[in-house]
C-alpha cells in the first residue's frame, strides 16, 4: 500500500457528525500522548495533517482522514489523561462506544502502546473492549526509537505477553522520530482492507 491522497473528512463526538458508514475504515487507539497523531502523519507523508503536542489530550474528537479516495483512517481521542475531569471522561467512554460498537465499515483498531513501558491497566482494558468486539490483533508499539535493540526484543516479549497475543497476532515497532515500520504497518492495513 502506497498512500498519495490523504485529506481530514470529519471532526467528530457524536454520530450526527460522521461521515457517511460505508467506506473501509481503520481507527488508532491508545492513551494520550502514545503517538496515534504522530502516526498518521508518517504514514501519510504529511506533517501536520493531524495535529501532535507534547500535551497529552491533544486530540478530544473522533477524526476522520480520507485515504486515497478509497478507505478511511480514524484517529479516536487518546485515554489515560488524568487532568480530564469525571464528565470529560465519561464523554470519552459514550464516544468511543457509539463508535466502535456501530460502525458497519469499522475493519480493525490499530492498538498503540509505549514501547518503553509494560502495557498500562487502560491499554488492558481497551484491548480486551477490543477483542470483545473482534476488531483486536493489531498492535503497534510507537516511539521505538527511545529504547536499545536488546531493549526493544524484551519490551516487545512483555507487551505480547501482557496483551495475550496468540501467534497469529501482529506486534510491530515503529518510530515516528526515525521513520521506521511504515511499510509493514501499510502491508499489514493493505491485508486488513482485503479481508
Ligand atoms: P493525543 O492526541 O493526546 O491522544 O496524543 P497522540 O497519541 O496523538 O500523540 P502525538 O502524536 O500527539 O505525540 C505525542 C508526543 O510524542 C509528541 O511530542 C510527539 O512528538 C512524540 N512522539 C510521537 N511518536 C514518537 C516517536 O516515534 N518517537 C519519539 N521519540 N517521539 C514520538
Ligand atoms: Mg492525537
Amino acid at each position: 500500500l502506497k498512500i498519495n491522497k490523504s485529506e481530514l473528512e470529519a471532526i467528530a463526538v457524536r454520530p450526527a457528525q460522521y461521515p457517511p458508514d460505508g467506506p473501509a475504515e481503520i481507527a488508532f487507539a491508545g492513551r494520550s500522548n502514545v503517538g496515534k497523531s504522530s502516526l498518521l502523519n508518517l504514514l501519510t507523508g504529511r506533517k501536520n495533517l493531524a495535529r501532535v503536542s507534547g500535551a497529552p489530550g491533544k486530540t478530544r474528537t473522533i477524526n476522520f482522514y480520507r485515504i486515497n479516495d478509497r478507505f478511511r483512517i480514524v484517529d479516536l481521542p487518546g485515554y489515560g489523561y488524568a487532568k480530564v475531569s469525571k464528565s470529560v471522561s465519561e464523554d470519552w467512554g459514550q464516544m468511543m462506544e457509539r463508535y466502535l460498537g456501530t460502525r458497519e465499515g469499522l475493519r480493525r483498531v490499530i492498538q498503540l502502546v509505549d514501547i518503553r513501558h509494560a502495557p498500562t491497566r487502560q491499554d488492558l482494558q481497551m484491548y480486551e473492549y477490543l477483542r470483545h468486539y473482534g476488531l483486536d490483533g493489531v498492535v503497534v508499539a510507537t516511539k521505538a526509537d527511545k529504547v536499545s535493540r536488546n531493549e526493544q526484543a524484551k519490551n516487545l516479549a512483555v507487551i505480547r505477553k501482557e496483551l495475550k497475543l496468540g501467534p497469529e497476532d501482529i506486534l510491530l515497532p515503529v518510530s515516528a522520530l526515525k521513520r521506521t515500520g511504515t511499510e509493514q504497518l501499510l502491508d499489514v492495513i493493505e491485508k486488513v482492507l482485503e479481508e
